[in-house]
């Protein structure tokens, strides 16, 4: 992909493959954030000011262009949030489950789409793991069974360890059918594939800007018409309500509802140019590049005693999460960091998911918009030296 130029960090010849992690920022991106920083600074919605006007207006454009940019039908219903594991708490603070309810998940899960959940458990709700099959894939059979009485299903569209892409469209449906309440963590998908919240049907859908080219502390939490109109808001203050006297209160309408205290307003403003930067390129583009990267990477990964986990390139985002010999994973990023490649080792925030591949760590590398098939070569080249040292 000819995007090179726009990130200014590459000048620094780094080969940034930690992109599941957190993704480098195009210029563009800086660009709005600075833009507002230098000639736009206000809070938003409290003044009646030429500045108060500006800044309400910018950030409330950015929300329409993530809402464009996910199919939402409404950017009222986008919610800012300082990221997925934001989204994933305040779901759980919003939904009323009480002894004998059940929450299914599954055994791959970011610890954000756990914890929330397993906190739940101190008031007597069950919170069952689907298993997954032998290559990675989420176990359906396994699923259908769990399913089966449950109230919420909180399923992550793709896994941050294995890149996994879950068959989201069918676990919503079937767990709508079920009446459970449905909550997509796309943290992993949102950054890599093309998601249409209305498709899709959730209950609510959140991700995180900073792994999609935007500021960190962005992000939203997309809730579905009719779901949380009514709810009492888990942040409550200012901007919240429309009106309180000395003892009663009523709530605003969305988004405000639940955005309590002054939000993230530049960095919103970088989220949307970031959302229309993914869109000027296209998902399916994305989805292409990365792909291209993945073929080379299985490709040379024969020529190495290398293990990586999880399913076939269909069935996965642009990440590789692997093991090299016996070699610890620590040693693998180091070495790595020392010829100027930057990947990740360890448990990823998966520690369910490590004792499930019987494994303490994992190595990985996860791919963007800006790297190429010739970072993967050199990267496979280096690996080569690591197994040559280590042996
Ligand atoms: N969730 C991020 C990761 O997988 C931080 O690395």
């Amino acid at each position: 992909m000819d995007v090179r130029n726009d990130f200014p960090l590459l000048k620094r010849g780094i080969t940034y493959f930690d992109n599941a992690a957190t993704s480098l920022k195009p210029q563009q991106v800086i660009d709005a954030v600075v833009d507002f920083y230098e000639n736009h600074t206000a809070n938003i919605h409290r003044g009646i000011h030429t500045l108060s006007e500006e800044a309400t207006e910018l950030y409330e454009d950015s929300k329409k262009k993530v809402a464009k940019f996910l199919g939402a039908p409404n950017w009222h219903n986008v919610i800012s949030v300082k990221n997925a594991t934001e989204g994933l708490n305040l779901v759980a603070s919003m939904v009323e489950l009480s002894k004998g309810d059940s929450v299914v998940t599954s055994v791959m899960e970011h610890h954000s789409n756990l914890l929330p959940w397993y906190k739940m458990k101190a008031r007597g709700v069950e919170v069952k793991l689907v298993g997954l099959n032998k290559d990675g894939t989420l176990n359906m059979e396994d699923f259908y069974e769990k399913l089966k009485g449950a109230n919420l299903v909180a399923m992550s569209h793709a896994s941050n360890v294995l890149g996994t892409i879950t068959p989201i469209e069918e676990i919503i449906k079937s767990s709508q059918s079920e009446g459970a309440i449905t909550v997509i963590d796309a943290a992993q998908s949102v950054p890599h594939l093309a998601v249409n919240f209305k498709k899709l049907d959730a209950d609510f859908l959140t991700f995180s800007g900073h792994k999609m080219l935007a500021p960190s502390g962005t992000g939203s939490l997309i809730i579905k018409e009719g779901v949380a109109e009514e709810c009492t808001p888990p942040i409550a203050g200012g901007g919240t309500i429309e009106d309180v006297t000395e003892t009663e209160v009523k709530w605003a309408s969305m988004p405000e509802r639940f955005e309590g205290g002054t939000p993230n307003i530049e960095g919103t403003i970088g989220l949307g140019a970031a959302a229309d930067y993914l869109m000027k390129l296209g998902m399916d583009n994305v989805r292409k590049h990365e792909v291209s990267l993945l073929k080379k990477a299985f490709e040379l990964s024969t020529e190495l005693p290398m293990k990586i986990y999880g399913p076939s390139i269909e069935n996965r985002t642009g990440l590789i999460s692997f093991t090299l010999g016996n070699i610890h994973a620590h040693d693998v990023s180091e070495f790595l960091n020392g010829r100027r490649i930057a990947v990740r080792g360890g448990k990823h925030c998966a520690h369910p998911l490590h004792y499930e591949l019987g494994v303490p760590s994992t190595s990985r590398a996860s791919f963007y918009i800006y790297n190429t098939v010739e970072e993967v070569e050199n990267l496979f080249k280096v690996l080569n030296e690591i197994v040559g040292v280590f042996s």
